[in-house]
C-alpha cells in the first residue's frame, strides 16, 4: 500500500468533504491520513514517505488562503520531488484557483500531477449577491462534486495527469478578474471582523471553534486578536447572526456546512 498524505485547510467544511470522498476512492491503492494545515507542531514529519501529497483548500478571491500559502512557505522544502495533487473548492469561479498554490509547488520543486477546481455551496453568509443554501437545495451541487472526485481520484490511480487552471487564459482570468483586487486588499478585510454587541452573549462558540485562534474571550467579551484568516466559520456558526466580516450586514442565512455530521463544526 502506498501513502498519501492529505494536507487540508476548511472554513466550513466543504474542503474536508471533498478530501475524504478523494482519499476513499483512492484507498484501493493509497493509505491515506488526513492533516489539518492549522494543527500545532512540525508538521515535516508528515511529509516524510509519502507517496502523494494531496493540497486541498477553499478560493478566496482566485487566491489560496493564508494558512496554505503559510504551509508551502514553511514546507516548501520537503515538497521537492514529490507527486503533489491539488484539489480547490470554490462556489462557482476561480480561474486558475489550483495553479494559483500549484505554481509555489512547482517553484519549490513539487511535480503537480493532478489539479481540479470543485463547485461546492457558498459559504459567505453575509454576501448580498450571493445566496446561502443548505439541505435539499445542495443535492445538485454535492452530487456533481462528488462525481468530479471520483473522477479526479480515478485518473490518479490510472495515471492520467489532467491539471485545471494550468492554462495562460485560466492564470490571466483569474488574476485580472480577481486576485489582483483581492489580495490588494486582504489585509484591510482582515480587520473588518466585526462583532455586534448589541446581539453577543459571549458564549464562547466562535472562540472555540476559530481555526486560527484569532477569537478570544477576554473580561467576558470576544475580541479578535488581528489574525482573520477570512475563513467564515465564525459568521455561519454564531448561534446569534452577531458576526460579519467582508459584508455590512448581518447574515440573513448562514451556511450550516457539514457541521451536522462533523464534530468539529
Ligand atoms: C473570503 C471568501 C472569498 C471567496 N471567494 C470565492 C471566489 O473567488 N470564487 C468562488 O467561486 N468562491 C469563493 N468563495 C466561496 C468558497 O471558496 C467556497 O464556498 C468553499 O467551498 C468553502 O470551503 P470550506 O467550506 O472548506 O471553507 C469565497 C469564500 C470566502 C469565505
Amino acid at each position: 500500500m502506498k501513502k498519501l498524505a492529505a494536507f487540508y485547510f476548511t472554513g466550513t467544511g466543504n474542503t474536508l468533504y471533498i478530501v475524504k470522498r478523494i482519499c476513499e476512492k483512492l484507498s484501493a491503492q493509497y493509505l491515506s491520513e488526513l492533516i489539518d494545515v492549522t494543527q500545532k507542531g512540525d508538521l515535516s514529519k508528515k511529509l516524510e514517505g509519502a507517496d502523494l501529497i494531496l493540497l486541498a483548500f477553499p478560493i478566496y478571491g482566485s487566491a489560496p488562503p493564508i494558512p496554505m500559502r503559510e504551509f508551502v512557505a514553511k514546507y516548501g522544502g520537503s515538497l521537492k520531488g514529490k507527486r503533489i495533487a491539488i484539489a480547490e473548492t470554490q462556489y462557482f469561479f476561480s480561474g486558475d484557483g489550483a495553479a494559483s498554490l500549484g505554481r509555489a509547488v512547482e517553484k519549490c520543486g513539487g511535480a503537480v500531477i493532478a489539479a481540479e477546481h470543485f463547485n461546492m455551496p457558498n459559504n459567505l453568509a453575509d454576501s448580498t449577491i450571493f445566496p446561502v443554501k443548505n439541505g435539499k437545495e445542495l443535492e445538485k451541487t454535492l452530487l456533481r462534486a462528488q462525481k468530479r472526485a471520483d473522477k479526479f481520484a480515478q485518473n490518479i490511480l490510472e495515471g492520467k495527469c489532467a491539471r485545471r487552471g494550468f492554462g495562460v487564459f485560466s492564470h490571466a482570468v483569474g488574476y485580472f478578474c480577481q486576485r489582483k483586487f483581492f489580495r490588494k486588499n486582504e489585509a484591510e478585510k482582515r480587520k473588518k471582523l466585526a462583532i455586534d454587541p448589541k446581539k453577543c452573549v459571549s458564549c464562547g462558540l466562535c472562540a472555540q471553534k476559530c481555526p486560527v485562534g484569532n477569537l478570544k474571550k477576554e473580561s467576558g467579551k470576544i475580541v479578535p486578536a488581528g489574525k482573520c484568516v477570512l475563513c467564515y466559520r465564525c459568521v455561519n456558526l454564531c448561534p446569534q447572526r452577531a458576526i460579519t466580516l467582508v459584508g455590512k450586514n448581518p447574515p440573513k442565512a448562514q451556511y450550516r456546512g457539514f457541521r451536522d455530521t462533523e464534530s468539529r463544526h
